[in-house]
C-alpha cells in the first residue's frame, strides 16, 4: 500500500470483489485503531467573508452576489451551548479567510468558549499568520483544519491564487507550524478537481502519511456555477483517462486508503460526500474508514449563505433536525456515539511518546 504505483492501482480498480476487500480491510483497521465510537463535531460556519479568490469556492471574494455575514460572539456562544446540550465534545469554528475576524476577536471568542464550556475547539479559518495561530493556541484552541487541497503544486497555484501583493501560499509549511504550536492538525483534499490525476491523488495520500496528520478530511469537488473552475473554458485539463472523477466511489477509495496509511487519524464522513450521495454517503464513509461526523450547527438564517458549493447537504435542516436523525443512523450501522472530546488517537499517541522521551 506504500508505493505510488500501488495506490494508483487501487484508485483505478473497478473490480467489485477487490473493492469489497478494500472496504473490509479499511473497516477492520478503523475498528482496531480508533474503535467503534463515532465522534460528533458541531460545525459553526460563523463568517462567509473571504479575501481569497480560490477558483473552486463559492465564498471567493469576487462572488459579489453573495450576501456576506459574520455572526456575533453571542450568536456563536449560543451554538456552543447547543453543542453541549446535544452531547458533542467539539465545536468547529469555520469561516472564509476573514481578516475582519481579527486576531484579538478570535482570541477572545476562543477564551470565552473554553471558559464557559467543556468543548474542545477546532479552528478552520484558512491561512493565517503564525503569530495569530500561536495566540489562538495560547487562548485554548485545541485543533486546526487546513486542507492542502492537492499536493500538485502547479495545480494548487492555478486554483488558489495568492492574495494581492503576497507570495504563493505554503500550506505544508503552515501545517508544520501548527504542529509545532501543539495543535492537533488536520488536512485533506478535494477529490476530482479538474486537472487532478490519479498520480496526483496517490501523492496526496502519501503526503497524509508524511505529515503524520491527526485528522484527514476528504470530499468530492463540486462545481459552483459562480466560480471560474465551473467553466469548461480555460480550466486545467489533463487527458481524460488521467482525470480523477469527483464521485462517491472515488471519495470512498480515498477515505479507505487514508485509513490504511494513517490508521490512528480521525477521518470524517464529510458533508460533501453526503451532498453527492444524500441517501448513503455518510453511511458509506463510516463503513469504509471514517469515524467522525460533523453536524451543522450554523443558524438557519446564515446556512444557505455559506455556499462553498451548491445544494450542500442539510441546507434546509435546523440543528435539531440534523441531530435527530444521526443517532439512529449511527446505531443502525452497529456503531455508537462517542463521548468526551474524541481527540485523535494519533495525536494522543505522539504526545505520550514525546512525554515518555522527555521523562
Ligand atoms: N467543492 C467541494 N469542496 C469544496 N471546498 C471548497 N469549495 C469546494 C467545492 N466547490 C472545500 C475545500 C475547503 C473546505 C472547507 O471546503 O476543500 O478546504
Amino acid at each position: 500500500m506504500n508505493t505510488i504505483a500501488e495506490l494508483v492501482t487501487w484508485l483505478r480498480d473497478e473490480d467489485a470483489a477487490r473493492l469489497a476487500s478494500l472496504w473490509q480491510h479499511a473497516d477492520r483497521v478503523r475498528r482496531q485503531s480508533v474503535g467503534d465510537q463515532v465522534h460528533l463535531r458541531g460545525l459553526v460556519e460563523f463568517s462567509n467573508h473571504c479575501g481569497r479568490a480560490c477558483a473552486y469556492c463559492g465564498l471567493r471574494r469576487d462572488h459579489h452576489e453573495l450576501v456576506r455575514y459574520r455572526m456575533t460572539e453571542d450568536e456563536i456562544l449560543q451554538c456552543a451551548q447547543q453543542a453541549v446540550s446535544f452531547g458533542y465534545g467539539t465545536l468547529v469554528l469555520q469561516s472564509g479567510e476573514d481578516f475582519g475576524a481579527g486576531t484579538d476577536w478570535v482570541t477572545a471568542l476562543v477564551r470565552r468558549i473554553k471558559r464557559q464550556t467543556p468543548l474542545a475547539v477546532t479552528l478552520s479559518l484558512g491561512e493565517r499568520r503564525p503569530e495569530e495561530l500561536a495566540a489562538w493556541r495560547a487562548a485554548g484552541a485545541d485543533r486546526y483544519l487546513l486542507r492542502f487541497e492537492t499536493s500538485n503544486r502547479r495545480l494548487f497555484e492555478r486554483v488558489h491564487p495568492p492574495r494581492p501583493g503576497e507570495p504563493p501560499s505554503d500550506r505544508i509549511g503552515l501545517l508544520r507550524t501548527l504542529r509545532q504550536l501543539g495543535y492537533e492538525v488536520g488536512s485533506g483534499v478535494m477529490v476530482g478537481i479538474p486537472g487532478q490525476t490519479y498520480d496526483d491523488l496517490a501523492h496526496d495520500i502519501r503526503l497524509f502519511r508524511e505529515l503524520d496528520l491527526d485528522m484527514i478530511g476528504v470530499g468530492p469537488y463540486l462545481p459552483h456555477p459562480a466560480t471560474p473552475l465551473a467553466d469548461p473554458v480555460g480550466r486545467p485539463s489533463v487527458p481524460p483517462a488521467d482525470q480523477v472523477p469527483s464521485s462517491e466511489l472515488m471519495t470512498c477509495k480515498v477515505i479507505a486508503l487514508a485509513r490504511l496509511t494513517c490508521p490512528r487519524a480521525n477521518i470524517p464522513a464529510t458533508t460533501a460526500l453526503a451532498t453527492i450521495s444524500p441517501d448513503r454517503g455518510r453511511e458509506l464513509g463510516l463503513q469504509r474508514g471514517a469515524n467522525i461526523i460533523m453536524p451543522n450547527l450554523t443558524p438557519a438564517r446564515y446556512r444557505a449563505l455559506y455556499e462553498i458549493y451548491p445544494e450542500k447537504a442539510c441546507l434546509r435542516e435546523t440543528a435539531d433536525q440534523c441531530h435527530a436523525g444521526l443517532a439512529s443512523r449511527i446505531e443502525q450501522l452497529g456503531r455508537e456515539i462517542g463521548g468526551g472530546r474524541g481527540d485523535s488517537p494519533n495525536f494522543v499517541h505522539r504526545r505520550d511518546a514525546s512525554a515518555a522521551n522527555d521523562a
